[in-house]
């Protein structure tokens, strides 16, 4: 029996593919590396020392798909594949809304067929969308702001639909805070194509001097010093959530959702000065206007994912910005 990993080359599945070689399970794998490169397979086979099925297929191609199951003896699936940049999808609503629902539609129907009934879902806290108050229940009000976010909160929707319709089924939403860090051996880790939108990204390349400085978009906010604040996870804590949930899903039937986070609040400014305390290196930045869309304070109430998936957050701020460094000054990104 092996577990189905979608997307497992991305940054959160190529992690989650390591905890799950290393808790035993047998993983096969489908990435189309459109956000993603094929060295990452052979880095994850090289930490674990395992081996593994890998299929490069898009999963908007049936056919492709229903062969894995054919060939395969899969008992559930961890769906990461999707597009997940923000700003892009405001610039190509589509092309989001065919690709990350679409192929959850394939993936859904083709596991039904078979008879693999147990999911693992990659949602976001963005499902959350400005919301009433933090730390953010999961009971919270529903709402996006972008078409990213609306296709995240749709597949928890259609999941939700299947699991009424059909009660053998059993998945978990996972709503990811802000995934952070990299693997301690630096040799995966989060590489974003061009100049990256997200915090961490940025400002490490802010410290290897790839970039003058970082923008921080405001210092306005009704927060502890006026920027933004995020409940930041570090990608390996956040991956082991999978593993937990996963435990979760081969035991129980029924549709859950479940935040990851640390419950924990950080600053853009704190942020800086962890990642300058770690790194040694000075991070020049300049306040600029709010980023259209930004929230101002987004954490998590973790106490669900604690009580039924026995999962909490071990890493702290200066781990996510040392592992960060490490990759990124390791050189030999993927
Ligand atoms: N920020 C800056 N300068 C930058 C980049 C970010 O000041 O160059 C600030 C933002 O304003 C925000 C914080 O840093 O206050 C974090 O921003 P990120 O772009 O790193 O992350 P977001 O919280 O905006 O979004 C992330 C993911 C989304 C996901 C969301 C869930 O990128 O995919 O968390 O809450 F939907």
């Amino acid at each position: 029996m092996a577990i189905l990993v979608t997307g497992g080359a991305g940054y959160i599945g190529s992690h989650t593919c390591i905890n799950l070689l290393n808790a035993g399970y047998e993983i096969v794998v489908v990435d189309n590396f459109s956000n993603s490169k094929p060295e990452v397979i052979e880095r994850i086979k090289q930490i674990s020392r395992k081996n593994f099925l890998f299929y490069q297929v898009d999963l908007l191609d049936e056919v492709a798909v229903e062969n894995i199951f054919r060939e395969n003896d899969i008992s559930a699936v961890i769906h990461f594949a999707g597009f997940k940049a923000v700003g892009e999808s405001v610039n190509i609503p589509l092309s989001y809304y065919h690709n990350n629902i679409t192929s959850t539609l394939i993936l859904c129907e083709i596991m039904k067929k078979y008879g693999v009934k147990k999911m693992v879902f990659s949602s976001s806290a963005t499902v959350y969308g400005d919301p009433e108050k933090c730390p953010i229940p999961e009971n919270s009000t529903l709402s996006t702001t972008n078409p990213y976010g609306s296709t995240k909160l749709m597949i928890e929707q259609i999941l939700r639909d299947l699991g009424r319709s059909d009660h053998d089924w059993s998945i978990a939403l996972l709503r990811y805070f802000n995934p952070i860090g990299a693997h301690e051996s630096g040799l995966i880790g989060e590489d974003p194509h061009g100049i990256p939108n997200n915090l961490l990204p940025y400002i490490s390349k802010v410290a290897a001097g790839d970039l003058p400085f970082l923008n921080i978009f405001g210092d306005d906010y009704d927060t502890k010093d006026g920027t933004g604040v995020r409940d930041y996870i570090h990608v390996v804590d956040l991956s082991m959530g999978h593993i937990r949930a996963l435990e979760k899903i081969l035991t129980t039937k029924g549709v859950e959702a479940y935040n990851l986070g640390t419950g924990k609040g950080y600053s853009v400014l704190e942020v800086i000065k962890a990642f300058e305390k770690v790194s040694g290196q000075r991070i020049h930045f300049k306040v600029s206007s709010r980023r259209p869309g930004d929230i101002a304070t987004c954490y998590a109430d973790i106490r669900k994912a604690k009580n039924e998936l026995n999962w909490q957050a071990s890493k702290t701020i200066e781990d996510m910005c040392q592992d960060t460094w490490n990759f990124s000054i390791n050189n030999i990104k993927v």
